[in-house]
């Protein structure tokens, strides 16, 4: 179950194969191509006994998807699972069309049914996929794949690796428990796996992550899984941030890297440790279910003694920035759970108590005091702006919870935390709120269409903290 070296040679092949291809070549590479969304099992550890997923193209995780900044991606959906499915393309701006929301941009794709996507990638970075019906059932079941975007100039380093973390809740005969969907996992904090997976094999210091002394490696974090944060520190280096969710942030260090659900992170890894040394990759959380991988260093002759001196910093995107002097506040207002106090909500517009809400809704959280079924058609949007309004949006985190919080179809910047600014004022699709925060973030409203803004703990989305914000 270790990375073998020829899976890392033939990555790296795919990879300079990619950078390597003339326009031409890739334009033809475009024609629409299928993924088919289907049943099938994989091994946990090579050679180990099979487990059953659902996935793309029959593996977890799903194929790469690599493009380019300005291509455009035609995609086919093919569904072969026995239930309806739609797929969103996490942090790409798409088009509303294009969102992969089932009942608010498309109709589900039923069993046996497909669906063409279409759009123009407008900015590099790293990205996924996943289904977004049902999401707290179909992406634990291994329905996700990574979406990476190349800049016009990438960085210069000897490696670009993708990793993409998740788990799964495996029983004693090793196959997936399939209590999706408890009532006690939506009002507390999702439903955790009991085995990190790491590219769909069993994570663990075991897994050894090849390197040379001496190598620059880009290393990009996704954390697909539905419920599990992440908080990974790498023994004996100090990696550097250069994106988070795709967009360029100015390179600092960051001793601990914390993804919750749905974040990305985009790391310069200077290996500069003496060959034949090996460093865990630790997960500090506080669920943590031990180290991820290891840095193993080959015993081969440095590649180099200094760190490579060439710049790290991202080209940043064309993000609309919004602007102080004219921006409007908005707010919204995060309760429920079951720690802490009891809360009132309306489901459907009719006003009801917290007990009831779970006990004749299944549900748990709102949002500005209404709770939404994940597939209710979301008719009365939780806000309405104008088209490219500049918005400031205050979220309060009235709950003992965390919660990744996902804004669909657009970018914001973290502007303030407790009152206090952020120093990066990064931008971010996906923001981690702490139990009992307020957060200020800030964007302009440039996208039209009905965008979902939810919790990305999906156990969370689906118990309620989930609704749509009009764009106009
Ligand atoms: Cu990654 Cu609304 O989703
Ligand atoms: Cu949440």
């Amino acid at each position: 179950m270790t990375f073998s070296r020829r899976d890392f040679i033939k990555s790296a092949a795919a990879m300079t194969g990619a950078l390597a291809l003339p326009w031409g070549s890739v334009r033809a590479a475009n024609e629409f191509r299928t993924l088919r969304a289907g049943l099938f099992d994989q091994a946990l550890r090579e050679g180990g006994p099979e487990t059953n997923f659902w996935g793309f193209d029959g593996s977890v995780p799903g194929p790469l998807l690599r493009y380019r900044k300005g291509e455009s991606v035609r995609l086919t959906i093919d569904n072969a699972l026995p239930v309806d499915t739609a797929v969103h393309w996490h942090g790409v701006r798409v088009p509303s069309a294009m969102d992969g929301v089932p009942h608010v941009t498309q109709a589900p794709i039923a069993p046996g049914g497909r669906f063409d996507y279409e759009f123009v990638v407008p900015d590099s970075g790293t990205f996924w996929y996943h289904p977004h019906q049902m999401s707290f059932e179909q992406v634990p079941r291994g329905l996700y794949g990574a979406f990476i975007v190349e800049e016009d100039r990438p960085v210069e380093v000897d490696r670009d690796i993708v990793w993409i973390l998740s788990d799964v809740k495996i029983d004693a005969t090793g196959r997936q428990v399939e209590d999706f969907g408890r009532i006690l996992d939506f009002a507390n904090d999702g439903r955790l796996g009991n085995r990190v997976l790491l590219d769909g094999r069993l994570a663990g210091e075991a897994r050894a992550l090849e390197v040379r002394s001496g190598e620059r490696i880009r290393l990009r974090l996704i954390n697909a899984a539905s419920a599990r944060i992440f908080d990974l520190a790498v023994a004996g280096h100090t990696p550097r941030v250069i994106a988070y969710d795709g967009q360029a942030v100015a390179p600092h260090e960051a001793s601990s890297l914390v993804l919750g659900p749905g974040m990305r992170t985009d790391l310069i890894l200077d290996c500069m440790a003496p060959p034949g040394s090996r460093h865990p990759i630790a997960d500090r959380h506080r669920r943590s279910l031990g180290p991820i991988a290891s840095l193993v260093y080959s015993d081969e002759a440095p590649l180099r003694h200094t760190p490579l001196g060439a710049p790290i910093e991202l080209e940043p995107n064309a993000l609309p920035e919004p602007d102080p002097a004219s921006w409007h506040d908005h707010y919204i207002m995060f309760q429920g759970g079951m720690r802490g106090e009891p809360v009132i909500g309306a489901v459907d517009g009719k006003p009801l108590r917290s007990h009831e809400i779970m006990e004749s809704h299944g549900l748990a959280w709102t949002m500005n005091y209404t709770a939404e079924h994940e597939h209710a058609l979301m008719h009365v949007p939780l806000l309405q702006l104008g088209v490219g309004e500049h918005v400031l949006l205050h979220m309060v985190n009235d709950t003992d919870y965390v919660h990744p919080m996902h804004l669909h179809g657009h970018f914001f910047r973290v502007v303030a935390i407790d009152g206090r600014r952020t120093p990066l004022q990064e931008w971010r699709d996906t923001v981690l709120m702490a139990p009992r925060q307020t957060m200020e973030v800030a964007f302009v409203a440039d996208n039209p269409g009905d965008w979902m803004f939810h919790c990305h703990i999906l156990d969370h989305a689906a118990g309620g903290m989930m609704g749509t914000i009009r764009v106009a």
